[in-house]
């Protein structure tokens, strides 16, 4: 397979220090593009790509009233444009809707969806200015197989993942006159750091491998494909799509 997919591309990937965005900016890279990979003070971002010239990390928490104009501008002045927003960076949580607090709520649905919406508004006119040049840009979005099923204490992250369904479609209705594609991924079981604590307890990690049809986990370099996909020129005619990459966990009820 070609390694130069995204050449000449700029993008900005958010959650980059672990998972499903470590592995994805790392990938955009190898496949040419030159990345602002993007995560929380705290995280591993300042090392977690080191060494990988085309990728340049960014601290900011994504829920900050000035991370969408900083991440934005970030990646303006250091790359010149921006042709691919991967909006990745996502919470999770356990608490049954009777005890869940509204700040549990507000955690969730501020990091998986309102953040999201913010960057994507702020990167909008960005995204035309390239997509008028070069004939196309894109949004992916990071949503789950959640966006559609279930489990208990999971009310704040399926509504939230719902949520990037819903904002995503809009998106893709909104952009196409413009020549900008929005697709969001649909992640299944994958091992990564919001789920390594689960996974790393072979009972637990056998149960979910069993139910997938390729009887294995995901992992993270499994989703950067997907969203590669989304990502490259051969996808300029699929908009408004949900691409499930979960080796086929949600096949059987
Ligand atoms: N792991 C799974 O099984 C699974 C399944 C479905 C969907 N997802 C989704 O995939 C995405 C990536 O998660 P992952 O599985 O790679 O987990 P992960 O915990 O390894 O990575 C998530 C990253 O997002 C970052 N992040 C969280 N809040 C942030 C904030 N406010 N500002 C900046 N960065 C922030 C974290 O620091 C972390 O590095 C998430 O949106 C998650 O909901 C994961």
């Amino acid at each position: 397979m070609s390694h130069d997919r995204l050449a000449g591309k700029i993008a900005i990937v958010t959650g980059a220090a672990s998972g499903i965005g470590a592995a994805s900016a790392r990938l955009f890279a190898e496949e040419g593009a030159r990345v602002l990979a993007v995560d929380r003070p705290g995280s591993a971002i300042d090392t977690a790509h080191e060494g990988v010239a085309a990728i340049a990390p960014l601290a900011v928490d994504v829920t900050g009233k000035d991370a969408p104009a900083d991440i934005v501008a970030a990646a303006v002045r250091q790359f010149g444009a921006i042709d691919i927003v991967f909006n990745n960076a996502g919470v999770s949580g356990r608490t049954f809707v009777e005890e869940m607090a509204d700040e549990e709520w507000d955690r969730v649905m501020g990091v998986n969806v309102r953040a999201m919406f913010r960057i994507c508004r702020e990167a909008i006119p960005h995204l035309r200015a390239r997509a008028a040049e070069k004939g196309r840009a894109r949004i992916i979005n990071t949503a789950s197989v959640m966006a559609e099923d279930t489990d208990y204490g999971l009310a704040a992250y399926c509504a939230s993942k719902a949520g990037v369904a819903g904002l995503t479609r809009t998106l893709a209705l909104e952009l196409g006159k413009f020549r900008i594609t929005a697709n969001y991924i649909l992640p299944g079981a994958v091992y990564s750091g919001m789920t390594k604590g689960n996974f790393d307890k072979p009972e637990i990690a056998e149960i979910w491998a069993k139910k997938a049809a390729l009887r294995r986990l995901g992992q993270p370099i499994d989703l950067a494909r997907g969203a590669l996909l989304l990502a490259c020129d051969d996808a300029d005619f699929i908009t408004g799509h949900g691409l499930v990459v979960d080796g086929g966990l949600t096949l059987r009820t």
